[in-house]
């Protein structure tokens, strides 16, 4: 069967709650200065400030659920022959519906380290409450060197995980179909990822409410909110 591979970003957990980076009025960067919060100078200047951000952020997907466009790409998994999901996304909202194996090429709020040393730290427990966004929260000390520990994402100005990325490019160039759900199609080098798949000669079909850098090279653009129109591309998909 054939090599189906799926590339989500915010838009797929926006039907969960979580809010996305760039729509209008509710992204977080509509609301929020990036170079204030996603960025290691940021994160040097002002630590208790960036991580109680992060907290918050981690705090919201922990309340949250997977919706039914995380449910219906965990089912793709199961249904073809070869697999792979890659996500920009940094909640675990694609692993709690069920997906087994999740490239992930911005990180995870749930994978803090030392800033310094890169120990992997504990998380810290759940805050009682809705922390209030933007409160400052003094980051904990790691345990092998005593430096700051920085949530486990990446930031503007710094490089992909390389092992993630690589195999990323790799299933793009070797992939029949390749599905876009929820991104802007933006932010690179993740954003190359459809544009080598089609170049490769895969199918591209996205699924966005929104025009975006894709619409160009997608073979179909599925203008629909993602837990509305993959349950049923999955079926079709599934059926090919
Ligand atoms: P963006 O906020 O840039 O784009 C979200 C996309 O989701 C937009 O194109 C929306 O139209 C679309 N969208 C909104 N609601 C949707 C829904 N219900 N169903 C489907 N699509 C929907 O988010 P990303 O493209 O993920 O980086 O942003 C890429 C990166 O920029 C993020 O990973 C993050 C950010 O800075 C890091 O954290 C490093």
């Amino acid at each position: 069967m054939r090599h189906v591979v799926v590339f989500t970003g915010a838009g797929v957990s926006a039907e969960s709650g979580i809010p996305t980076f760039r729509d209008a009025l509710a992204g977080l960067w509509e609301r929020f200065d990036a170079e204030e919060l996603a960025t290691p100078e940021a994160f040097r200047r002002n630590p208790a400030l960036v991580w109680g951000w992060y907290e918050w952020r981690r705090m919201q997907v922990m309340r949250a659920q997977p919706n039914a466009a995380h449910r219906a790409i965990a089912q793709l998994e199961e249904r073809v022959g070869r697999f792979t999901l890659i996500t920009q996304n940094v909640d675990d909202l694609h692993d709690r519906a069920g997906s087994r194996s999740v490239l992930r090429l911005h990180g995870s709020l749930f994978a803090p380290r030392c800033f310094d040393c890169d120990e992997p730290a504990a998380l810290a427990p759940e805050i009682p409450g809705e922390p209030a966004s933007g409160r400052a929260l003094a980051p904990p000390r790691c345990a092998r060197c005593g430096g700051l520990v920085r949530p486990g994402v990446v930031w503007f100005g710094e490089s992909l995980p390389e092992a993630a990325i690589a195999r990323a490019f790799e299933a793009a160039q070797s992939c029949d179909v390749l599905l876009s759900v929820g991104t802007s199609s933006l932010v690179h080098p993740a954003a190359q990822v459809p544009f080598v798949a089609k170049r490769a000669g895969a199918r591209v079909i996205q699924v966005n409410p929104n025009p975006t850098a894709l619409d160009e090279i997608a073979d179909l653009n599925l203008r629909s909110p993602a837990a509305t129109a993959l349950p049923t591309l999955v079926e079709s998909l599934s059926r090919d």
